[in-house]
């Protein structure tokens, strides 16, 4: 099998881009991770790429052409197929219309639930029965590509922000990699 080359967009702790790392080690998953980029320079999830000898980019999205580096750095490694973990910036046209149908990113909510930030606050507040994590490809408006899978549980009583973030990742850690596979499965 020839594995797509991937790239991975962080800015944070990187634990969804650690356990793709992991996953990409097994033959006969359909991604590599060849590329890692973070605009946050202090981000832990570095660490992963630098342990796992990944070569990564560090961006500085107040540059005015970011994203033309970006795309410079995606063409220099043949990068095919992007995944959001956990970037905390809006993917511009720019990248998008380049890549159409080739960058998917994982959210922490039953979308089209609860787009954008703090979704374990809000839906604590409205009394779901329910949640979880969705992948979905990316699209110009933020959280709203057409949907790969879900992964949902229900909420318990003593839920709360720590509780609801910690089963979400645990699901996360499934469903994007489960994603991926039903991607390639497709083609
Ligand atoms: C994940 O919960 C993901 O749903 C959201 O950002 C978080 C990133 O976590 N988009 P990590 O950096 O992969 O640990």
């Amino acid at each position: 099998m020839v594995k797509k080359k991937t790239c991975v967009f962080i800015s944070g702790q990187g634990s969804n881009l650690k356990n793709l790392i992991y996953r990409s080690r097994d033959n006969s998953f359909p991604i590599k991770i060849s590329l890692v980029v973070s605009n946050n320079r202090k981000a832990k999830g570095i660490n992963y790429a630098k342990k796992y000898k990944i070569p990564f980019i560090l961006i500085n999205t107040k540059n005015r052409n970011y994203e033309f580096k970006i795309l410079k750095e995606l063409k220099k490694f043949q990068i095919e197929f992007i995944c959001l973990a956990g970037y905390m910036k809006i993917i511009s046209n720019k990248i998008v219309s380049k890549f159409e149908k080739k960058i998917i990113n994982i959210h922490p909510s039953l979308l089209p639930k609860f787009k954008g930030l703090n979704t374990f606050e809000r839906a604590l507040k409205n009394k779901e029965k329910k949640t979880g994590c969705t992948v979905h490809y990316v699209n110009k408006k933020l959280d709203d590509g057409s949907i790969i899978l879900k992964k949902m549980f229900y909420l318990k009583l003593k839920d709360d922000e720590v509780t609801l973030k910690q089963k979400t990742q645990k699901l996360e850690y499934r469903a994007y990699p489960e994603a991926i596979v039903k991607i390639f499965r497709n083609i």
